[in-house]
């Protein structure tokens, strides 16, 4: 076993939700897949999330300066994957999906457990990757499904 396979399995045994996180430039939508994404402060309303720091949404975000978080329910794991897929681009992660926009004009995703609307607050470097943190403008929670969530480098249930 190697020291990087033994940390996976480690960081695998914490179970999260998962979520798209998105922005738009332009008339351009970005997203992408995260289960980093956590709750930092209440008053005021914080959250961060980390993405590796090559990812093609940190270009769009350092100009958008604004982000959503999109919780996702059992349903979403199709779209968690197409989120994930780096072989699509962003344009075609969005194709034929059922949406609306928020008010600081990023994509809210149909289906979607809760929306968080934030503005970007401070992003820090952190090896390979880039620890996010924003400031919550607005939120909303939809009735409905359980949530999606990830173990151990898989997709479970709240019944599993
Ligand atoms: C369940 C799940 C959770 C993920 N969480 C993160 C994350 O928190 N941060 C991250 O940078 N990538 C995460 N990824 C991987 C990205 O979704 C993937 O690398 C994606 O291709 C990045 O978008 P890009 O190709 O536009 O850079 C996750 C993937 C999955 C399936």
């Amino acid at each position: 076993m190697s020291f990087k396979s033994d940390y996976r399995k480690v960081l695998g045994a914490f179970t999260t939700g998962v979520t798209i996180i998105t922005t738009q430039l332009d008339g351009a939508y970005y997203g992408f897949t995260a289960n980093s994404f956590t709750s930092v402060s209440l008053d005021p309303p914080m959250v961060l999330f980390c993405v590796k720091n090559d990812a093609t949404f940190i270009d769009a975000l350092a100009d958008s300066k604004v982000f959503g978080i999109n919780i996702l329910s059992s349903r979403q794991e199709p779209l968690s994957n197409k989120f994930a897929n780096p072989a699509l681009l962003n344009e075609q992660r969005f194709e034929g999906l059922k949406m609306s926009q928020s008010e600081l004009k990023c994509p809210i995703i149909s289906g979607c457990l809760a929306y968080l609307d934030c503005e970007h607050f401070k992003i820090s470097k952190a090896g390979d990757h880039l620890i996010v943190l924003g400031k919550v403008k607005s939120f909303d929670k939809y009735e409905g499904d359980d949530p999606l969530l990830y173990y151990a480098g898989g997709y479970r249930g709240l019944q599993q």
